[in-house]
């Protein structure tokens, strides 16, 4: 009996992946959808009767368990470089002949592909199988996730059978994105749902793949297209034409938009056809990506900083739209930033609805010379919010009206409008301004600062209104009494609350330290300053200016402003009173497996081959380093790049260890 089973679960494993290989990789499917499902209920029937037989690669297994420690990090074995990009034609064509440039007009041609607009990942397999998918993160370190992967159906779990046995290992790069059509889905049950809508289908498959919970992702419908391999043992490919018929031959989804071309005329000409045909393509693509076919070639052309020089991603040009600005409203942020936002009548931008752009300040609003009521074409590229490309002044109606930042007036009539010295912004000065407070309180408690879950702009506007809250502090004195008194309160969400209230005292200091809102210190600054004081809230509040100023990352903005934060005694009292009820700073554990340059204090001059400054540091500091900008006898190393400045001098005289570019991969590895 058992056998028999044993052989039915295989047939219809066996099915199942052919139905996938023949969907999502040959676009080429033979089973209709009811057919399929009831392939699927019949392996989940099987493997309910004989749960000893559910092989860990079968397709029911895709959806796994919640995982319940967040995203855990690894290196990549060969980092993920980005691109260097082109913006028009004569770029692409400047890329071309520096390539021949190069190898000395070695006879070279090239493969064009789309640029598809989502989310680099690697899958890693080992004999066949999918042992990790990692995150691209800042290229050297991405985050594990392969629970929320295994969920896509044009993943192979095992690679397919090939003639001959699969490789021991190959690291393949990706791009998981979202098709339109489901993205537009998505968000017209999430606006059914009252749930916030996606800003574009990149942010979708985002949102999607980093999920806690793996029945989340795979209820999104992500897909993949495949389009380099990383790192590989056993099997060498000649060049990207043979990888990606490998690669779509073991079942990984390929780009069949990818062409071969051979001099710069051809590759304008398949960017500029790539462009036309973008609105007929149901996947977003922000360009197309132009590499050196031959590997070996690629080889003699290395890399630069970041981007390898046998490959450009050349960009389309931003999406335009006419609109009609029907008025400009005035945001005041929590630093009292005035931020003028141009609202507009509805208009379709390839797929998402647009209702406001951006508008700098003043200026922009003078130089474009743009009137309320005037006729616009806004332009958005990539991820950013859309923007007024120009007024179309051919088409300006007669009630087209002037606007002035300065003659706005606030309903709060303390407030005062004063443009920032040197600066085109304008700021309210009054220090109680409603708005600025509601900044402050809606920061402190956000995602990324004290996390208090319900407690979002709404309800801190409500609680302000009521004069529940007019600082942090009060944030900890709210009882479930004061709660369930207010409207849209009800018992459950007033205890909610008190409860998502107490849960964020155990706090970390980074947390804290960016939800005071202290102008400049933003998360990354905060943990630098985490480190600098041990976690501890007095050391920070006795920091002096010259002290910051040593800590690499730390210009004298950010140290101004934190002393003169800690100078005031108000400000003073608000953190203690809110230590006073009950808000614990949990000290940052750095641990030491990981930071394994914990007592390091490095100094880089130069710059590199084989990465950025910025990303050394980022690496360096991962590991637990202190990066510092001067050499002192507390130095443990100097690192060195091309064209050291005199810090290599002074770095000999102390006797500083020196770390040069050919012993740095060695150095970061050894510790
Ligand atoms: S090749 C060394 N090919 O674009 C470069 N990248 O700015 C390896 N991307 O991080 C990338 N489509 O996430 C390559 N056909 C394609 C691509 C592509 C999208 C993304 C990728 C990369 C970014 C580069």
């Amino acid at each position: 009996m058992e056998k028999k089973a044993k052989q039915k679960i295989k047939a219809l494993i066996e099915q199942i992946n052919d139905h996938n290989y023949a969907y999502y990789v040959l676009d080429d499917p033979k089973l209709t959808d009811m057919e399929y499902d009831h392939l699927f209920r019949q392996l989940e029937d099987i493997e309910a009767k004989y749960p000893n037989l559910i092989s860990p690669t079968s397709p029911s297994q895709r959806v796994g368990h919640p995982v319940s420690s967040g995203f855990q990090s690894y290196n990549h074995d060969v980092p993920m470089l980005s691109l260097s990009n082109a913006i028009n034609s004569s770029e692409i064509n400047e890329f071309h002949k520096r390539v021949l440039k190069w190898l000395n007009h070695a006879d070279t041609d090239f493969v064009a592909e789309p640029k598809i607009d989502g989310l680099g990942v690697s899958l890693i397999y080992r004999n066949g199988l999918l042992e990790r998918a990692l995150t691209r993160g800042d290229g050297f370190q991405g985050e594990d996730i392969t629970h929320n992967v295994k969920t896509m159906p044009s993943v192979p779990l095992k690679l397919r059978d090939l003639e001959n046995s699969p490789p021991p290992f190959i690291e393949v790069r990706g791009e998981i994105f979202m098709s339109i059509s489901d993205f537009k889905k998505l968000n017209v049950n999430r606006k059914k749902a009252n749930e916030k809508i996606f800003a574009n289908a990149r942010n979708a498959a985002a949102g999607s793949v980093r999920q806690l919970d793996p029945s989340i992702t795979a209820s999104r419908n992500l897909s993949i297209f495949c389009y380099e391999v990383g790192g590989s043992d056993k099997i060498n490919f000649k060049n990207q034409i043979e990888m990606l018929s490998y690669l779509k031959s073991v079942g990984l989804p390929v780009n069949p938009l990818s062409k071969k071309v051979t001099n710069g005329n051809d590759m304008v000409l398949y960017h500029q056809t790539l462009e036309e045909n973008r609105s007929h393509i149901n996947y977003e693509i922000d360009g197309s990506v132009i590499k050196v076919n031959d590997y070996n070639l690629r080889g003699r052309l290395g890399l630069r900083a970041r981007s390898p020089r046998w490959a450009i991603a050349a960009k389309f040009k931003a999406k335009q739209a006419e609109s009609q600005l029907l008025g400009i409203d005035l945001q005041v942020g929590r630093t009292g930033v005035i931020t003028p936002v141009a609202k507009i009548k509805e208009v379709d931008l390839s797929g998402v609805m647009i209702s406001s752009a951006t508008l700098h300040n003043q200026d922009e609003i003078d130089r474009k010379d743009i009137r309320i009521n005037d006729f616009i074409l806004i332009e958005r590229s990539g991820d950013v919010i859309p923007k007024i490309f120009k007024v179309l002044k051919e088409k300006r109606p007669i009630n087209a009206k002037k606007f002035f930042i300065s003659d706005f007036r606030c309903s709060d009539t303390s407030c005062k409008i004063e443009r920032i010295k040197d600066q085109a912004a304008y700021r309210c000065v009054n220090v109680n301004c409603k708005s600025k407070v509601l900044g402050m309180l809606e920061h402190f408690c956000s995602k990324n600062a004290m996390n208090i879950e319900g407690m979002g702009p709404q309800i801190v506007k409500q609680l302000l209104e009521e004069n529940l809250l007019k600082n942090f502090d009060d944030i900890y004195r709210l009882k479930y009494d004061d709660l369930v008194a207010l409207e849209r309160f009800k018992d459950k969400s007033a205890m909610n609350l008190i409860n998502a209230i107490n849960h964020s005292k155990k706090t970390t200091f980074p947390r804290f330290l960016f939800g005071l809102g202290i102008p400049n210190v933003g998360q990354h600054i905060s943990k630098v300053i985490d480190k600098y004081c041990n976690s501890s809230l007095i050391k920070l509040s006795e920091l002096k200016i010259e002290d910051m100023e040593e800590i690499d990352g730390i210009g004298s903005t950010v140290a101004i402003a934190i002393e003169n934060y800690f100078k005031n005694d108000k400000n003073n009292e608000i953190v203690n009173n809110c230590l006073k009820l009950g808000v614990q700073i949990t000290p940052t554990h750095f641990d030491e497996s990981d930071m394994t340059m914990l007592n390091q204090k490095i100094v880089i001059t130069g710059s590199f081959q084989s990465l950025s400054r910025s990303d050394l540091k980022l690496r360096l500091e991962k590991n637990g380093a202190t990066v510092t900008s001067n050499i002192s006898n507390k130095t443990t190393a100097l690192i060195v790049g091309e064209k050291p400045g005199s810090k290599l001098t002074k770095a000999q005289n102390l006797n500083v260890k020196i770390v040069y570019e050919k012993e740095l991969h060695d150095f970061l590895d050894e510790n």
